[in-house]
């Protein structure tokens, strides 16, 4: 049937999934953060659990409950879920980078708060570390998932992620437009391989889209 056709070859896989905002501290009472609800990415670990995936969920803070019977791993900053990430790679079949990872951080953190003084307040910001980017440069036999949060000229930026971090496939979307994107509970996705396909979902429930993210990274499974 449908169902075994498409999803069966996950039963076992070990699936490492990334989700929500990270948070970059600025001291004790601030920090920087991201749109990102988690939506897409607990909805991918989900689905991935019930076609009995063995699935480990890395996530930033939400507001969200995880799902049962994941392997749930908080943590807050980029550099924390690098770490994570880089403890689960090497066991891991497949990876699915849904996560808002912020890309600068805060060059100091302060221990106390900071006080306010006459006149405006620059804050340096440095590079975080591109995890996915890492995973692309590290890759053993994973399949590597990435996705792409565009506001224009998406499927440009999506071809020269999908390239520049050495994924098997890129899932993009245009958060700008009505029914995609951060905190709403659909998606209208394009989904781009290193083979060079494409292909155009509709507008679907985060639920659905996770399906159909996980039936096309299934086939890559040797
Ligand atoms: N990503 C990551 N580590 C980072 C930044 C991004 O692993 N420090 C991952 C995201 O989880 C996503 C993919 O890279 O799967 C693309 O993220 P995106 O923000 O769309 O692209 P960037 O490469 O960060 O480029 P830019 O934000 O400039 O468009
Ligand atoms: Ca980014």
């Amino acid at each position: 049937n449908h169902f075994s056709e498409n999803f069966s070859s996950l039963k076992g896989k070990k699936i490492l999934v990334t989700a929500g905002p990270t948070k970059e501290v600025i001291d004790p009472v601030r920090f920087l953060t991201n749109r990102s609800s988690g939506k897409m990415g607990y909805a991918i670990a989900e689905a991935a659990n019930n076609f009995g995936a063995n699935v480990t969920l890395v996530s930033g803070p939400t507001t969200l409950t995880p799902p049962a019977n994941v392997n749930f791993v908080q943590i807050e900053s980029a550099q924390e879920m690098y770490e994570q990430v880089m403890n689960y790679y090497h066991d891991t079949d497949i990876v699915i980078k849904a996560a808002a990872v912020a890309d600068y951080r805060p060059a100091t953190k302060y221990e106390q708060k900071m006080k306010k003084k006459d006149g405006d307040l620059i804050i340096q910001l440095e590079r975080t570390i591109d995890i996915l980017k890492t995973l692309g440069e590290r890759k053993e036999k994973q399949i590597l998932v990435g996705f792409a949060a565009e506001t224009e000229n998406v499927q440009a930026y999506a071809e020269k992620k999908l390239k520049s971090k050495n994924l098997d496939m890129i899932v993009a979307n245009n958060v700008t437009q009505e029914g995609a994107g951060f905190g709403v509970d659909t998606n209208i996705l394009t989904i781009y391989t290193k083979q060079g396909e494409k292909l155009e979902l509709p507008l679907l429930s985060k639920q659905e889209a996770a399906k159909e993210i996980l039936k096309k990274a299934a086939t890559f499974l040797k």
